[in-house]
């Protein structure tokens, strides 16, 4: 599922039994590479809205899919769903689940809620409610009630509230799934794995193509490309705690063994990976070795010090992907400003051959480097709006 172009796996039909109603989030704008992981985990009747994917399978689609998808961020079961119009109504949904089936009453809870277009004053309140309702019915079905912990809960709850469509959701995966467990020194701004491994699908690049990433901080492009080209499942790096589904009343620890073992087998070996990382300032390449090294990366990639002004390509075509800072300070605006335009000189005098990829908020990027881009395709980095902007780089366009 990480690789570029997914394979469909097919449901066998004895498998059909246990079918359940699913949806996985993702960073907006990767909808359409999730529905992919789906239907490559086996999922069915795929539906994509904004900042996610709906879809029908068994247990084990819901297992793969944490395990081997690169852009989901969480895999979420369906519990209930109904019609609502009062605060009463949510806490008779969320009444009506048998939870106790579902995990221990030793489980720490918390609730999430999510709305579009809420009718309801407070979303707090509408959480407060949807708590009561799942502690209400464990105390009535054995006697007690879970407690609340808001940090680090055992079992977290969704509900989702859209077109007066209310629906509870169990999360099976925990700890979001970007957090793969490789990540140990972070940088200012480093952008989260999932959103990485998207931009790199979306650029088509393929592992036999060179990647450069010049401004690479704490080296996330460079963790996920080298995943991707050494077929690596994402969870398998994952401490088994984080994931939500292991305290799960329905828990199948050998089926998850199953599949554990089958993406180890999948892992394919590398004395060098064709992938680059610089960044001009110290503590980030560090920090970006000091990841790779606890990847055991750092032998197959190389990262150096350098002013992306200055580089040489590596070889003499490739995919160079970067995400520039944001220049949401303001020195760092005006010092953006003046650099722009000299990294355009930069691309068109040294990267002839080379496709460029840059993830940027700032609308006057393409303006600002004197380069027409092929693709601008609207991405969401959290809350912050962005364009990824693929530039050719031709020979002969330096005048
Ligand atoms: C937004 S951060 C990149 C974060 C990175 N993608 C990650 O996930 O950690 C931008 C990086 O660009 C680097 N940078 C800024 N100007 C640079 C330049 N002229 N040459 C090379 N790197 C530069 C910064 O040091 C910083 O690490």
């Amino acid at each position: 599922m990480s690789d570029p172009k997914p394979a469909r796996r097919v449901i066998r039909r004895n498998e059909s039994a246990q079918l359940q109603h699913w949806f996985a989030t993702c960073p907006r704008g990767l909808e359409s590479l999730l529905a992919e992981d789906i239907a490559a985990a086996g999922g069915q009747e795929i539906v994509s809205t904004h900042g996610g994917v709906g879809f029908v399978g068994n247990k084990e689609v819901g297992y793969r899919l944490n395990l081997h998808s690169r852009i989901a961020t969480r895999v979420l079961c369906r519990l209930a769903s109904a019609d609502f119009s009062s605060e009463q109504d949510i806490y008779r949904l969320a009444y009506d689940v048998a939870w106790s089936q579902c995990f221990d009453v030793s489980r720490s809870i918390r609730v999430y809620v999510t709305a579009v277009r809420s009718p309801f004053k407070s979303l707090e309140y509408i959480t407060l409610k949807t708590k009561d309702a799942v502690c209400d019915r464990f105390r009535a079905d054995v006697g007690r009630r879970p407690d609340v912990n808001t940090a680090a809960p055992d079992v977290r709850i969704h509900l989702f509230l859209a077109d007066g469509k209310a629906t509870l959701y169990v999360d099976t995966s925990g700890e979001p799934l970007w957090m793969r467990g490789q990540k140990i020194a972070k940088v200012a701004a480093p952008l989260k794995e999932n959103l990485a491994a998207g931009i790199l699908r979306l650029t088509g690049w393929t592992p036999a193509q060179p990647l450069l990433d010049p401004m690479c901080g704490s080296g996330t492009f460079l963790l996920e490309a080298a995943g991707m080209a050494l077929g690596d499942a994402p969870g398998l790096a994952r401490d088994m705690k984080d994931f939500g589904f292991t305290r799960l009343t329905d828990y199948d620890p050998a089926l998850w063994k199953r599949l554990c073992m089958e993406a180890a087998e999948q892992r394919t070996m590398a004395d060098r990976l064709a992938i680059w990382g610089s960044d001009n300032d110290d503590d980030a390449v560090a920090r970006a070795q000091q990841n790779l090294a606890h990847a055991g990366l750092d032998d197959l990639i190389e990262i150096r010090h350098a002013d992306l002004l200055d580089i040489d390509p590596p070889v003499t075509s490739g995919v160079l992907v970067t995400n520039p800072p944001y220049g949401e300070r303001l020195g760092e605006a005006e010092a953006l400003a003046a650099f722009y335009p000299k990294l355009g000189d930069a691309l068109k005098q040294r990267f002839a051959g080379w496709t460029c990829w840059f993830l940027s908020a700032d609308a006057n990027l393409p303006k600002r480097i004197g380069l027409q881009p092929k693709r601008k395709i609207p991405l969401w980095n959290g809350n912050l709006e962005c364009r990824l902007y693929g530039f050719d780089i031709v020979s002969g366009q330096h005048r």
